[in-house]
């Protein structure tokens, strides 16, 4: 997504359980975009860095995707833990 003008990226995966927390497909963010919010039970996410603010998801942190946006187009470096799905 892109929140303040720069792109983030985090892994689809709630702190309090390991489910997707779009609440409708690729929506994250509340009503005022301020926050990410888990739509199972309503985690708050500081969408610039992925810190748990209110709700279950005590002091988690969601996992962030180190992404890059280079000539207009954003590039996503998978980590030891972040991979893509091999077909
Ligand atoms: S699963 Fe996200 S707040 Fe519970």
């Amino acid at each position: 997504m892109r929140f303040d003008g720069k792109v983030v990226a985090y892994l689809n995966r709630c702190v309090h359980v390991p489910t997707e927390m779009d609440w409708q497909p690729g929506e994250f963010l509340d009503s005022a975009r301020e926050f990410i919010l888990c739509s199972i039970h309503g985690a708050a996410y500081d969408p610039g860095s992925g810190r748990c603010v209110a709700g279950p998801c005590g002091r988690g942190k969601l996992t962030m995707l180190h992404v890059e946006e280079r000539d207009g187009e954003v590039y996503w470096y998978p980590s030891r833990d972040t991979r893509p799905v091999s077909p």
